[in-house]
């Protein structure tokens, strides 16, 4: 099938504040929840899945949380790398790796160089990624690539700049936690993309919410400006 599904993993502070436990507490669960939606996601036909780990607008919170966070994405990375192996999961990041501490780039840098022959599904890690900051080195990485020479930026120069130009645009874009905003989340790529909102604070998301998330979007009719047939056969009879 192909199916791109990028995931906006929101709602891990309120799940914490609501039993009266640190934001921390709530990072470690939705940790827990991701975990579960990667081991579902390759068998439902997704073989692109986005996580929206950090954006670059996550460096406004406190330096414990921020910390935490960086910590639990390297704890993860070493603790499920046996999974990707075997289920031969190619991990990839999406994002400005040079503003993030060393460790983290490094073991990013890592992941993504030992899964790279992996031949199944790809988990795209956005992690410091912003939509508009990816936009913005996709033209100054066309720019660069031309020294001297004037460049002519159209839609394709800036596509083939992104930060993962080989992977197809998101078909669909999951929110947790009931939030109607894309928050800087992939937006060149998600022009046509479809999108579904769930009330659910992300630590409580599981494998069925998936499943429910794809069912819904596969009763959708994408257009991508066009007509729907119908439309087509009813103008036709006129
Ligand atoms: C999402 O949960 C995780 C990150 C943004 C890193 P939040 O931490 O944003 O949780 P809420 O929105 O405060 O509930
Ligand atoms: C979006 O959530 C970023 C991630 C899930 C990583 P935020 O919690 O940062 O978004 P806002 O601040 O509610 O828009
Ligand atoms: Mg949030």
């Amino acid at each position: 099938m192909g199916l791109h599904v990028g995931i906006i993993m929101d709602g891990n502070g309120r799940w914490a504040q609501g039993r009266g436990l640190m934001r921390t507490q709530g990072h470690l669960e939705g940790l827990k929840a991701a975990k579960q939606v990667v081991k579902a996601a390759s068998g439902m036909g997704i073989d692109f899945l986005t996580l929206y780990v950090f954006s670059t607008e996550n460096w406004k919170r406190t330096a414990e949380e921020v910390g935490f966070i960086m910590g639990l994405v390297r704890q993860y990375l070493k603790a499920e790398f046996a999974f990707a192996s075997e289920n031969h999961i190619r991990v990839r990041h999406a994002g400005d790796l040079s503003r993030l501490p060393p460790d983290v780039a490094e073991d990013i840098a890592d992941v993504c160089r030992d899964t790279e022959s992996f031949t199944g599904m790809q988990v795209i890690l956005a992690l410091n990624y912003g939509g508009r900051d990816e936009i913005v080195r996709a033209v100054n990485k066309a720019l660069a690539g031309v020294s001297g020479k004037e460049i002519k930026i159209n839609e394709t120069v800036i596509t083939e700049h992104l930060d993962n130009p080989d992977i197809p645009d998101p078909d669909l874009i999951i929110r947790t936690a009931g939030e109607y905003r894309t928050s800087n989340f992939l937006l060149w790529e998600a022009a046509y993309a479809e999108y579904y909102i769930s009330d659910k604070l992300w630590p409580d998301w599981t494998a069925a919410d998936l499943a429910e998330a794809i069912e819904s979007f596969q009763k959708r009719e994408r257009r991508f400006g066009g007509v729907n047939s119908a439309s087509c056969e009813a103008r036709v009879s006129l």
